[in-house]
């Protein structure tokens, strides 16, 4: 059976995640490969749009991706029955008044997180599409990653017995700019732009202790600004208004505590930019990006504190490498396909505004956590509550 190409709008896509991540690793990858594959066996083609503020970014991404279509006017695209769906990489502080504009045109929405700066917005949005009866997701790359999905296998075998704690680092060193250019854009230190490393990474986390371990039940968080000057892309000396490190400590159902640093203050001492280590009654894993390793409790050793004897123990050494065991491919375009069978075919899809929220929930607790210096409660959440 033939299907009609899917339209896709793809707002942002001049930015960091827009262009590498879902135009080019996603978007543009499924469509030199014909489209997605639905379960019948046929493939629904996609075609983008490209929308953006300058005119010469998009038409030369355009021009360089032997894309049709581009313009400036969100409006007009909106309007256009044919594209279908509506993707948004914008920065966060521009997000909600155009997810709101593509719910009222009635196209299904798919974005990357955070999906609002508030819990209210966050919500209302929820709600909005809910009502509106529109399809929608939100970005959940981190589950994607290979070294998460070994992870997940452990969890889903038994291998850990009764989970008791997670351990987690997330961070690296951002330079300042000034005497050597920062590796993010200026904005993510900002507040006021929607930047600082909690709104950034709690909705990460959020989804990633929820769907892994079970939901997030407390927080407790300290928010810091480590480095209150840094030179934007022009060189320019700007306040850095949003934090920069969290150290935090989660509580899940079922009494699992997981414990995160999150920073973009702090050198590197992992074999990956993030690592995770679960502790359980029968078994340990540390998982990063791609690896996982494992340590079950027939393999732990017995190791005696001893402050008289220098170690002679490699305590890397008792850990195994959990194999692949499974091709992973690009963990964004892995969640595009899936939202895209939802749209084309109805099929299953869980990732959605809501959940979003939940993560935006989480960055909101989190820094009021800190602020106050209360541990913040975080009960059930549905499209109908108030914030
Ligand atoms: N899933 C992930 O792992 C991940 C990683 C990084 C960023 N993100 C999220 O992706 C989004 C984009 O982040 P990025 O790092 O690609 O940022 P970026 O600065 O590289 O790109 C932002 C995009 O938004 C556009 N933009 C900038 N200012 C705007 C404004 N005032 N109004 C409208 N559009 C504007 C830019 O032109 C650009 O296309 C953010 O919401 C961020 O939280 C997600």
């Amino acid at each position: 059976m033939a299907h009609d190409p899917i339209g896709i709008i793809m707002n942002g896509v001049s930015g960091r995640m827009g262009y590498r991540q879902h135009l080019l690793r996603s978007v543009l990858a499924i469509r030199a490969e014909g489209g997605v594959q639905l379960s019948d066996g046929t493939r629904v083609q996609v075609e983008p749009i490209l929308v953006g503020r300058s005119e010469s970014k998009l038409a030369d991404i355009a021009k360089k991706h032997d894309i049709a279509d581009w313009t400036t006017d969100l409006d007009a695209a909106l309007s256009d029955p044919r594209w279908t769906v509506y993707g948004d990489f914008q920065i966060t502080g521009a997000r909600v008044p155009a997810i709101r504009r593509a719910i009222a045109a009635g196209k299904a929405v798919y974005t990357e997180k955070p999906t609002a700066g508030t819990l209210e917005e966050a919500l209302e949005l929820a709600a909005l599409a809910k009502a509106a009866g529109v399809k929608n997701g939100v970005v959940h790359d981190k589950l994607y990653l290979p070294g998460l999905r070994k992870l997940a296998r452990l969890v889903e075998s038994g291998f850990f017995g009764r989970v008791l704690s997670i351990r987690g680092e997330f961070g690296y060193w951002v330079f300042e700019g000034d005497w050597q250019a920062a590796q993010r854009p200026s904005w993510n230190y900002r507040s006021e732009d929607g930047g600082g490393i909690v709104a950034d990474m709690f909705p990460h986390w959020n989804y990633v202790l929820e769907n892994l371990f079970g939901p997030v039940e407390a927080v407790y968080a300290r928010a810091v600004t480590h480095i209150p000057e840094r030179s934007d892309e022009q060189g320019q000396a700007y306040a850095a208004t949003a934090d920069d490190a969290a150290y935090a400590v989660f509580e899940l159902a079922g009494g699992v505590v997981a414990q995160l640093n999150s920073s973009w203050a702090v050198r590197v001492n992992r074999k990956e930019l993030v690592e995770f280590q679960v502790d359980g009654t029968h078994g340990s894993a540390v998982a990063g990006l791609f690896g996982c390793r494992a340590q079950h409790r027939t393999g732990t050793p017995k190791p005696v504190w001893n402050p008289d004897l220098a170690e002679t123990h490699d305590y890397f050494d008792d850990w195994a490498e959990v194999p692949d065991n499974d091709v992973y491919a690009n963990g964004f375009r892995e969640q595009w396909e899936q939202f895209l069978r939802h749209v084309a075919e109805d099929a299953p899809y869980t990732f959605d505004l809501l959940a979003g929220a939940r993560g935006v929930r989480l960055a909101e607790a989190g820094l009021e956590s800190s602020r106050t210096g209360r541990r913040i409660e975080l009960p059930s959440l549905t499209a109908g509550d108030d914030a």
